[in-house]
């Protein structure tokens, strides 16, 4: 059947057909432990009791209404997205390359509305991954990427990571419409943008009128430990754009803007036929409140310094591994060599990761993951790592 399917990933051979929180189980009955939670999406883990009872109940209610009329959960998670973020108000879509796409538009139509209609390009960051969709694209700096579907948005530049003179000097230079980073860069192998970097973006996006976009739509969301990544350097950014576990596996993002935003877009400006629809804001509801009021958040922050401190302790031990990068449950292994064999070693041995940036095992369990699971995926990491 796969012969049907567009080759667009390189898929593993494992096939999953069931699993229990940060576990998962493939059709021979192998289990695995998910230490990738489908790339930073499954933070409720699989098939986790309340969010099962809650999605049974809402498909025997309304799945699908529209965006023409109003409905109460998707009320309440953008009223608790703008608390939990501290922003004002929300754009809901189905993934980040949409949510990133939105904000592109936001950042436009705000500069047009404010009697500068040049500005309209973009600045973001060398490593930065945004999406795959013509806009989201356009702001990925891989080459690789793009390079077969150029020309692309015009106006777009790239600035490298953490260098305070150079983005300065960029965005006095080019005046762009918006400056868009992620303060974790997941895709370039869980590289941390600085306090020093971040604080800096605001203080020259304020300078120069260039609106501030955080793309958090892989480590926001409570990965971190904090609602947001940017938390930890006590940036608000214009925009932060979210997506991956924020419906707890259905497919889900949000723009969520600051108050001086919440009037750029007029009816008929921008939409989106499923986004934010009951079923998934339902799902994402569950997932809220146990961030919120359920301790998840906090049981994140436990398990993020538990894991770095069993992966320190395997660096002293294992010369192959370089690096260790990220906090919270976005964490990166370096290794000297090897990463792609290591990869598919740690399968066989039953841990589920993946390698980014080339040589980085990226480790994302779901935010369930108990102290136990993850004393265990360090023992086959260490077992693994040591073995090659
Ligand atoms: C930081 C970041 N932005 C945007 C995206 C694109 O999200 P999606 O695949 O849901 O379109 C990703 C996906 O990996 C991401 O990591």
């Amino acid at each position: 059947m796969d012969e049907h399917v567009l080759h667009t990933y390189q898929r593993a051979e494992e096939v999953f057909v069931s699993g229990n929180g940060a576990e998962i189980v493939d059709a021979s009955g192998k289990q695995y432990l998910d230490f990738l939670g489908g790339i930073a999406v499954s933070a409720l883990g699989h098939a986790h009791p309340g969010l099962t009872a809650a999605l049974r109940d809402q498909v025997g209610k309304v799945v699908h209404v529209s965006n023409l009329f109003r409905h109460p959960y998707t009320e309440e998670v953008a009223t608790r997205l703008a608390r939990l973020s501290g922003l004002e108000a929300v754009f809901f879509t189905n993934s980040g390359a949409e949510a990133n796409e939105a904000a592109l538009k936001i950042a436009r139509k705000f500069h047009k509305n404010a009697g500068n209609p040049e500005r309209t390009g973009f600045i973001a960051i060398e490593g930065g991954f945004h999406g795959r969709t013509l806009g989201a694209l356009s702001l990925t700096h891989n080459a690789k990427y793009r390079a077969p579907f150029e020309p692309l948005v015009p106006g777009c530049s790239w600035v490298p990571a953490n260098d305070v003179a150079a983005l300065e000097s960029a965005l006095r230079r080019e005046r762009p419409a918006a400056l868009v980073l992620e303060p974790i860069q997941g895709e370039a192998g869980v590289r941390e943008l600085t306090r020093e970097f971040l604080r800096a973006a605001r203080r020259t996006c304020d300078a120069t009128g260039t609106l501030l976009v955080h793309d958090e739509v892989q480590g926001g969301c409570g990965r971190t430990g904090q609602f947001l990544a940017g938390d930890a350097a006590s940036v608000k950014p214009d925009i932060v754009t979210l997506a991956k576990p924020i419906a707890a596996g259905l497919p889900m993002g949000a723009c969520v803007v600051s108050k001086g935003l919440v009037d750029t877009l007029q009816p008929g400006d921008h939409g989106s036929t499923f986004a934010g629809g009951p079923l998934v804001c339902r799902a994402a509801l569950v997932f809220l409140r146990e961030l919120e009021e359920g301790g998840l958040m906090q049981q994140v922050a436990e398990r993020g310094t538990q894991l770095r401190a069993g992966l320190e302790g395997l660096q002293r031990e294992i010369p192959l591994i370089s690096e260790l990068r990220g906090r919270g449950l976005i964490q990166g292994v370096r290794l000297a060599r090897g990463a792609e064999d290591a990869q598919r070693e740690l399968y066989r041995a039953g841990l589920i990761t993946n390698r980014t940036g080339g040589d980085v095992i990226r480790l994302l369990p779901p935010y369930v993951i108990t102290p136990a699971q993850i004393a265990r995926g360090l023992d086959i990491l260490r077992e693994v790592l040591r073995a090659l």
